[in-house]
């Protein structure tokens, strides 16, 4: 049997404690669908999830379209009130609207309170924290870590050098996102869209030339206009 995932107790429909809810990790190999009205938890319950996934080693790809798993990032080993100040909400009507050290204080308190409670010690926390990675990538925006996924059609991969099969695929890959994205037949096998340009970038690739060069050059001599 896979990891048991923890998410946490169990309570009947009038509010009784029932005991721990552990989902085995191997009833996640299909789907799954986690539904509440607005507040009721969907995120928190997700977070737990996957911090539990990646606490079991299991491998963790997230389609954020809301932005709020991101978060997930914010869990320190040891955590000082600098760490954490940033992230504690101020009283209302702060002056300077930055949380006080009382504040922050008590925050941690009860953060490492409801850390206990739930029997995660600093062993645990260090484990956690050492043994993930995880990486924010934000196509179309610089606020992570930006995704070109066009990028093997503008620059020259080392790859044809050494494996022009694999970097033929790779580049074939990127015409079919190209003619998909301006509603074209994509399909490799049968338009001839993509014959024509998969030829013409491939000619270009093996000459070395790239493709953000004369972008750029377009738009400097539309610049220059
Ligand atoms: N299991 C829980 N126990 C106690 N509080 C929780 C629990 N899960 C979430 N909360 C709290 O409830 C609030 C709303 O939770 P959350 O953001 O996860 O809801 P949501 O269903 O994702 O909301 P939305 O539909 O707006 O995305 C948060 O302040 C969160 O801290
Ligand atoms: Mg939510």
């Amino acid at each position: 049997m896979g990891p048991l995932l923890h998410l946490g107790g169990r309570r009947t429909i009038t509010g009784k404690s029932a005991g721990a809810f552990e989902l085995p990790a191997d009833e996640l190999v299909t789907h799954g669908v986690v539904v509440g009205m607005t507040g009721s938890g969907k995120t928190g319950l997700v977070s737990v999830l996957v911090e539990e996934a990646l606490k079991s080693k299991v491998p963790v790809l997230l389609f954020d379209v809301k932005g709020d798993l991101a978060n997930l990032k914010l869990c320190f080993a040891d955590p000082t009130p600098e760490q954490v100040a940033p992230w504690v909400e101020a009283e209302r009507g702060d002056p300077d609207g930055v949380a006080d050290a009382p504040v922050v204080q008590a925050a941690m308190e009860r953060h490492a309170a409801e850390l206990t409670r739930w029997h995660i010690g600093a062993p645990e926390l260090r484990s956690y924290v050492d043994g993930r990675h995880i990486r924010v990538i934000t196509p179309g925006s610089d606020a992570g870590e930006p995704l070109h996924i066009l990028s093997a059609r503008e620059r020259r991969s080392p790859r044809w050098d050494h494996d022009v099969n694999g970097a033929r695929d790779t580049l074939a890959a990127a015409v079919s996102v190209v003619l998909r994205l301006i509603g074209r037949e994509a399909d490799p096998g049968k338009s001839r869209e993509h014959a024509l340009l998969l030829a013409l970038a491939e000619r270009r690739m093996r000459s070395g030339a790239q493709c953000d060069r004369c972008c750029q050059t377009s738009s400097s001599r539309r610049s220059r206009r």
